[in-house]
C-alpha cells in the first residue's frame, strides 16, 4: 500500500498544487486523490481533490470524506454545521480502501498539520500515524523553511533526518525529503522528488 500524506504550513501554501504535480507524476498509475474534509465550499463546487485531478490528468480519482461550508478548521466547521467530525480512523480506513483499487493514494489535508478534525484535538497526523505513511510537508521557500524541516542547524551543518516529512518549497521546488519518503517510491516508481544531501 502506499498512502502519502501531503500536508503544509497553511492554507493557501500549494498543498493542492503539489498534490496534483505528484499525482501527474503517476500519469501510468492508478491515482487516487483523497481530501478527508473540504472546508469553505458550498455543494456542487469543485473542491481540492476535483481541482487536483483536474490538473494532473483523467487517470486520477478525486474523493471527498465530508464537506463543510464555512473556510475553518474541520473540526470547527463540522461543529457550526452542526455535522459529524472526520476522524482520523475514518480517514485511514478511506485511504486503505482507495489503496486496494489504486497503485497511489494521495492525501490532502485542511490547512496545516495540527490542524484539528475532531473535538479530541486529533489532526492528519494521526490519521498518518494510523497508516504508517510519509507525510510531505508542503512550506514556503527560503530559510525560514529549514526550520519547518529541521534541516539547518546554527553552524550550518545539516540536521537530522525528521523521518517520514518531506519539504516542498513553492515556487523552489524541493528543499529536502528524508530518505522514508524516498523509498516507497523509489523501489516501485522512480523517485518523484529529489532528495536535498542528507
Ligand atoms: N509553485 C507555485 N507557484 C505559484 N503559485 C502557486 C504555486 N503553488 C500554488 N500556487 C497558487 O497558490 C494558491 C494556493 O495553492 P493551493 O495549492 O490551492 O494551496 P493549498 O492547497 O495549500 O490551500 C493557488 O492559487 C495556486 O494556484
Ligand atoms: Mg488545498
Amino acid at each position: 500500500m502506499t498512502v502519502l500524506v501531503v500536508s503544509g504550513t497553511g492554507t493557501e501554501i500549494g498543498k493542492t498544487v503539489v498534490t496534483a504535480a505528484v499525482a501527474a507524476a503517476f500519469q501510468d498509475r492508478r491515482v487516487a486523490v483523497l481530501k478527508p474534509a473540504q472546508t469553505g465550499l458550498a455543494p456542487g463546487e469543485p473542491g481540492d481533490a476535483a481541482e487536483a485531478a483536474r490538473l494532473a490528468g483523467a487517470h486520477v480519482t478525486a474523493v471527498e470524506l465530508a464537506r463543510f461550508p464555512e473556510p475553518l478548521a474541520p473540526e470547527t466547521a463540522a461543529r457550526r454545521a452542526g455535522l459529524p467530525p472526520v476522524r482520523p480512523y475514518e480517514i485511514a480506513e478511506a485511504a486503505q480502501k482507495l489503496a486496494t483499487e489504486h497503485d497511489l493514494v494521495l492525501v490532502e489535508g485542511a490547512g496545516g498539520l495540527l490542524v484539528r478534525y475532531d473535538g479530541e484535538g486529533s489532526t492528519l497526523a494521526d490519521a498518518a500515524r494510523l497508516l504508517a505513511a510519509p507525510v510531505l510537508i508542503v512550506a514556503p521557500a527560503g530559510l525560514a523553511g529549514q526550520g519547518v524541516s529541521g534541516r539547518g542547524r546554527r553552524d550550518g551543518t545539516p540536521a537530522r533526518k525528521s523521518p517520514g516529512s518531506c519539504l516542498v518549497g513553492r515556487g523552489a521546488g524541493v528543499l529536502g525529503c528524508a530518505s522514508a519518503m524516498r523509498n516507497p517510491f523509489a523501489r516501485s516508481t522512480g523517485t518523484v522528488v529529489d532528495s536535498a544531501d542528507e
